[in-house]
This record gives C-alpha cells, structure tokens and sequence, in this order.
C-alpha cells in the first residue's frame, strides 16, 4: 500500500503535465521540498529595492548588456584568448586570431570576460574598438568608428582627405607611428567578421592585418563569426597577413552541460551590489530545486533536444524574469510552462486555426498514418486513409462532403507551402503524389488544433481522438 501511493501520485501528475494543466499544482505534488523551502524563504521579505536590482541584473542578461560571472566549458577556450590579448597588452604582442561558433555557443561572452578582466588588471592601458559586420557595412563606416572610439576627431579635423584610402592611411600611419614602447595596445573586435570580408577590395581587413603583422603599434584583431568557412573567405593576401590562429567552440555537447550553462544564466553571482544577501541566498537555492523539478527539467530537455541552442532558454526566461516582483519574488515552474506554452506550442496551432476543412482532414489522417509507426508518407497513402475514414462514415450513417482526389492534392500541398508537412531527403525526385514526407507537428498538437479549430465537425474530431487512445 506504501508502495502504490508514490507511483499513483507520479502517473497522474503525467496526465496532467499532458493535459497542459497549471503545473503549480503538479510540482506541489511531486516535489514536497519545494513547499518547505517556500516556507523558509517565506520567512524572510525582501525588500523591493533588491526585486528590482535582481530583476534588473536578469533583464541585462537576457538583453546581453552583462554577461555571467561563470563560464561553463569553455575554461581552455578563454585561456587561449586571454592568453593571445594579454600578450598584446602586457608585452606588445600583435596579433590576430578568428573565434568560431554557431550561435550562442559563447563567442561574445568569453570576448566580453577577456576584456573585463584586462580592464580590472591594466586600466585604461589599452583602447577596445568594438565593430560590428552588421553596423558598420563598409570600410568607411568602419573607418569613422574607430576614429570615434579611439577619439581621433579632433586630429582628423583639420585634416582634408581626398579619398577613402587616404584616410585610412592616415589613420593607420597614426597607429603605426609609435613603437612597442611607446604606443597604447589596441584590441580591435570584429562580430560578424565574414561581412566584413564583403567589404570592397577587403581594405579594412587588409590594412589591419598588415599593422599586426608588422608588429610596431601593438594591435590583437579578433574575429567572430558563425561561419565556420570564414578563412575561406578572405582574399589571398589577406589570408597570408592572417595568423591562421582559431578557437572553435561548439554547442552544449551532452544535456548536464547545457542545464549547468542555463543554472548559471540565472544564478546570482555575490558581486551584484546593494541586494539583500538573504534574498540572494535563497533565489538561488530556489533556481537549483527549478532545475530538479520533472516538468522544468522536460521542458529544458524539449530545448537541448530540439536545437541545442542556449538562446532557446533565455528566450524561455523572458516572461518569468520581467515578472519578478514583490508578490513573486521567486521564478516558478508555473510561470515558465504558462508562458512556454503561450510562445511556442500556440504559434503553431495559430497557423492551422486558418486552414480549410479538407486540410484539417488530410492532418488527422496523417496523425492516423504515423500511430501506425510509419512516420514517412506520401499523399496517396494520406488520401486512401482519408477516404477509408469517409466510407467508414457512410456505413455509419453520418456524412461528411468527400473531396475528390484532386482537390485533396491541391489542400495537401498547401500543408507543404506552410510548412506543416516536409519532403524527406531525396523525395523531390519522384511525382508529388509519391513524394515521401513527414510532418512537423506531434500528435497532441493536431489533436489541439482540430479541437481549437472553429469549423471542425464532430465527427472530425472524434476521429483525431480515437488516434490518441
Ligand atoms: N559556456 C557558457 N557558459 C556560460 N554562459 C554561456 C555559455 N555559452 C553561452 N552562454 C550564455 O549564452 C548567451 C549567449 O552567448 P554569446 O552571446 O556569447 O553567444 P555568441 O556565440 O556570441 O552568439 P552569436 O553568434 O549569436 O553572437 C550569453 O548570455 C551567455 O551568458
Ligand atoms: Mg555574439
């Protein structure tokens, strides 16, 4: 009897997170501790300077204006970049290096932590020129940039230049006009890096790399890009003025790591001034019990699952972290599942509250086709399920308009404009009506959609039921 009490209570807690209920509720159920943490951190009120400074320090996160004080496997990573700035700041080192990444694998980040920690040790001894492949589309823009981070206006006043290259030369004659001993390190950081490569005649890119290469002002220039082909895409006496060095960094190889990287997104680190140090202490004790809460935790995995990408979670945070409040001090499960499921589920079930009835059909005989462990289908096995589903009908005495062969390929390849429903690798060989595909939408979320749907008769949906039972 002990034993059948625990598991009852778990089965159904698994309906219920099916059914889409308020998860609240679920984790009071399965997670006892929680209740006796929210008691102790009940106990103690923060004050609501402190909510604000917290949530304030989480928006700056999510916005990417800070970045987390912990850097989660990327430890070898930072080194080598440090190594590479640190030598051009502490000895007069030049040089350059490429960082690449798909998205939000870190690049920034351990860029952005380099220089933190250079700033903290050297002061203002170096200049940080900050270019962007996005803002700054040609050299020209480039060019006046780093004359107004490096403060270069006053010097450039009086100066008249005929042509884009002659100010640049100028500017490069300034930097090279000091020595190692003599001159400011600069560390030029270059995001989208592979745009710049778009740039005429790669005059900026050039130019900068000869400086380094040269070796008389002290000059690092790091690139970041997602592509991972950038060096490709430099032109040959570009290239050959290019170190060649590269730090590769990947996504979150196994899901430990990529819950431990999203824990840390929304730990709070000791050095956040003016907050209540209780508070603090228990919004992170709270963190760790979110992370070991089952629906949490799925949720979480459906992210690592679905792209591996870290921006997939934060972009989850959003909601929760702007409601922090003096009422809701705490990040809830509840809060993330709610608006999990008002962002991403209900985005795909708004396309299909537009399609036809015909469409709605051709989906629920898909949803028909994959329970029967096929996963791949062409449009005539959909059509011969679509049609049994109508004789079926008929015998029963119910009726449904049926739809001619043609009509329904025409409906089904509108489900292919939209997306709902894709080609497997190889299919576009053969004729439309053979073409193997398979859809993009689990069965809970056809069964939602044809429950949601304004038009859809009856008997339609008891048919997209009966595939769930
Ligand atoms: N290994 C990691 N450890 C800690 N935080 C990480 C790690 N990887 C990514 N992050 C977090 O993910 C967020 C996105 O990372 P970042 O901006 O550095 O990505 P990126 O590689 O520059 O992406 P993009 O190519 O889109 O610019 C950051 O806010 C950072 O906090
Ligand atoms: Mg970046």
């Amino acid at each position: 009897m002990k034993r059948s009490t625990p598991l009852k209570a778990k089965s159904s807690a698994e309906d219920y997170e099916e059914q889409g209920v308020s998860i609240s509720r679920k984790r009071q159920r399965t997670k006892p501790t929680t209740s006796e943490s929210n008691e102790k951190n009940k106990a103690h009120i923060p004050d609501e300077k402190s909510i604000k400074k917290i949530r304030q320090e989480l928006k700056d996160r999510l916005s990417e204006r800070v970045i987390p004080a912990k850097l989660i496997g990327l430890e070898d990573e930072y080194a080598t970049l440090y190594d590479i700035l640190n030598r051009t700041v502490s000895m007069g080192e030049s040089n350059s290096c490429l960082i690449l990444g798909g998205a939000g694998t870190g690049k920034t980040t351990i860029v952005r932590k380099a220089i933190k920690e250079l700033t903290s040790l050297h002061g203002d001894n170096f200049f940080c020129i900050d270019l962007s492949g996005f803002i700054q589309t040609n050299d020209r823009l480039a060019l006046q940039e780093i004359s107004r981070q490096l403060s270069l206006q006053p010097q450039l006043e009086g100066q008249i230049f005929h042509s884009f290259a002659d100010s640049l030369i100028y500017i490069l004659n300034l930097l090279k006009s000091g020595n190692k001993d003599t001159s400011k390190p600069i560390i030029f950081i270059l995001d989208e890096f592979d745009l710049f490569t778009q740039h005429n005649k790669q005059a900026l890119l050039y130019n900068l790399f000869d400086v380094s290469q040269d070796n008389q002002a002290p000059v690092a220039i790091i690139g970041m890009t997602r592509r991972l082909d950038a060096l490709f895409l430099l032109e040959k006496r570009v290239k050959s003025r290019f170190s060649h060095r590269q730090i590769h960094l990947y996504s979150a190889e196994n899901f430990k790591t990529f819950t431990e990287i999203a824990k840390n997104f929304l730990r709070l680190d000791n050095d956040i001034e003016e907050v209540d140090s209780i508070y603090r202490q228990h919004f992170n004790e709270r963190v760790e019990e979110l992370f070991e809460e089952t629906s949490f935790s799925r949720t979480v995995r459906h992210i690592f699952d679905s792209s591996k990408g870290i921006r997939g979670f934060i972009n989850l945070c959003f909601g929760p972290i702007a409601r922090l409040s003096a009422v809701k001090p705490f990040l809830l499960s509840s809060d993330f599942a709610e608006y999990l499921i008002q962002k991403q589920i209900n985005a795909k079930i708004e396309i299909i509250k537009g399609i036809t009835e015909l469409e709605l059909c051709l989906l629920v005989a898909i949803q028909h086709i994959n329970l029967q462990q096929t996963p791949t289908f062409n449009f005539c096995m959909v059509y011969e399920e679509y049609k049994n589903f109508m004789n079926d009908l008929a015998v029963k005495g119910k009726s449904m308009r049926m739809r001619k062969w043609d009509a329904a390929l025409k409906s089904f390849e509108h489900l292919v404009l939209m997306e709902l429903v894709i080609p497997v690798e190889g299919a576009m060989k053969s004729r439309k009506e053979y073409r193997m595909m398979r859809v993009l939408l689990e069965p809970n979320e056809i069964f939602e959609a044809v429950s949601s749907h304004k038009d859809c008769p009856l008997v339609l949906k008891n048919w997209s039921q009966s595939s769930r039972l």
